[in-house]
């Protein structure tokens, strides 16, 4: 129990925690800010964002696009998903290239890729939320195809919601992923799987993958050259899906990319870019020889 001195002592410590909290705050703000400045900071406060919601009929919260901390979608392995998530049925993958250089099994668009492109393939109103802010927000089907019905100002959206391409804009990457680097893709070749990590790669124009055990999952990354032995948000996330050969590592849309990273962002410690939110910047093509032996 405590005595009421310690009690006053403890409210004097904490106020000068706050105060010294807000200090930092206000000093560190414009670094760690992070994804408010960014064009995933969908909310009117948007200074970067091509699209973004009128305050009124809208919100102001920026998380909330992507994650609630309650009655998330599940379907996926993507953490607290607030929107409707396709099976990934729908899309055209790199496999019906038929590329003769291709090595690696390609799997149907699933795990995180699919998060991304549930507001990147144009299909869906940015506003299908299922959780939406406040009480009583919850709709398991997030307002459906057209969502909520906010009201969107911006150069790369539609009145619904949706997002769209200019003449020379690619944000919106359609249902069509033939063209676009291959997703869903078996990491180097195959080789390395969740029973024998260590595994060399079948194709060695690769960089072998990095592996480790976090809660008792078996997880692979591609180590760039900030590299510490651990897991960095700066290095190249493979993300473990089940191959005919077993789980293994595969590239999706979060290996190269970071959503949440602002350009020039400096807090990780490492050079990173978050224009395009990239993991690490590209200069010099670091981004594709992260991966790829060239
Ligand atoms: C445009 C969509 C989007 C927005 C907006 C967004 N996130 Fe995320 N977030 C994601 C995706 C996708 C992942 C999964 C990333 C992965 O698997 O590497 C993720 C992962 C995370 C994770 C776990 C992995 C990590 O990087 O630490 C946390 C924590 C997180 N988000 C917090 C937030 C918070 C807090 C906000 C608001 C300030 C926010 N996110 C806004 C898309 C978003
Ligand atoms: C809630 C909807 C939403 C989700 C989910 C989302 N994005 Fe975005 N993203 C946007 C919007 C809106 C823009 C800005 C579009 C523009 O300005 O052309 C954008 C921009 C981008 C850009 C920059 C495009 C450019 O032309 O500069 C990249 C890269 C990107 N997103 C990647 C991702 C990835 C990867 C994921 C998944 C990890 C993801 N996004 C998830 C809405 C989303
Ligand atoms: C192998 C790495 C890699 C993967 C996987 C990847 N991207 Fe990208 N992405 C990049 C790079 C690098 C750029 C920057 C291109 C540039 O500067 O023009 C980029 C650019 C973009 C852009 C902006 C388009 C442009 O070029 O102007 C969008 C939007 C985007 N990515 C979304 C996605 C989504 C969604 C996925 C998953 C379906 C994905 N990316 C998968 C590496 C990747
Ligand atoms: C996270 C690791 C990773 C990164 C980063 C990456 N790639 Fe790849 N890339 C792969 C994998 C895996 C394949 C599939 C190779 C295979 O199975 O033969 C691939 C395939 C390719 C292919 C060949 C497709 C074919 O038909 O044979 C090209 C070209 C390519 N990547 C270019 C790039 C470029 C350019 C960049 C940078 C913008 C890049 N990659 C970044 C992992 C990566």
């Amino acid at each position: 129990m405590k005595t009421p001195q310690t009690t006053s002592g403890a409210r004097r410590a904490l106020g000068i925690f706050l105060w010294v909290i807000g200090t930092m705050s206000l000093g560190v703000l414009p670094v760690e800010a992070g994804i408010a400045n960014t064009k995933h900071n969908l909310s009117p406060s948007s200074a970067t964002g091509n699209n973004k919601v009128a305050a009124a009929g809208g919100t102001d919260e920026i998380c909330v696009f992507c994650h609630t901390p309650h009655a998330a979608d599940t379907t996926a392995p993507v953490p607290l998903w607030n929107k409707r998530l396709t099976t990934g049925a729908t899309y055209t993958t790199y496999a019906t290239l038929n590329s003769s250089s291709i090595d690696g099994e390609i799997l149907p668009v699933g795990s995180i890729s699919l998060a991304c492109l549930s507001c990147h393939d144009g299909t869906q109103a940015m506003d299908n939320i299922i959780n939406a802010p406040g009480s009583g927000g919850y709709d398991v089907t997030g307002g459906g195809t057209n969502g909520l019905g906010f009201t969107w100002s911006g150069t790369r959206v539609d009145a619904d919601g949706k997002m769209t391409n200019t003449a020379t804009s690619l944000s919106m990457l359609g249902n069509d992923l033939s063209n676009d680097h291959p997703i869903g893709i078996k990491y180097c070749g195959g080789g390395p799987t969740s029973a024998n990590p260590t595994a060399p790669c079948v194709d060695p124009d690769f960089v072998a993958p990095s592996s480790g055990t976090v809660n008792g999952n078996q997880v692979f990354w591609v180590d760039t050259t900030g590299g510490t032995t651990s897991r960095n948000k700066t290095d190249m996330q493979l993300y473990t899906r089940l191959f005919a050969t077993g789980n293994g590592p595969s590239v999706e849309c979060g290996s190269c990319h970071d959503p949440h990273v602002e350009n020039g962002q400096t807090n990780t410690g490492l050079p990173t870019s978050g224009q395009t939110f990239l993991r690490v910047s590209n200069t010099n093509s670091a981004v594709c020889l992260a991966c790829h032996v060239k």
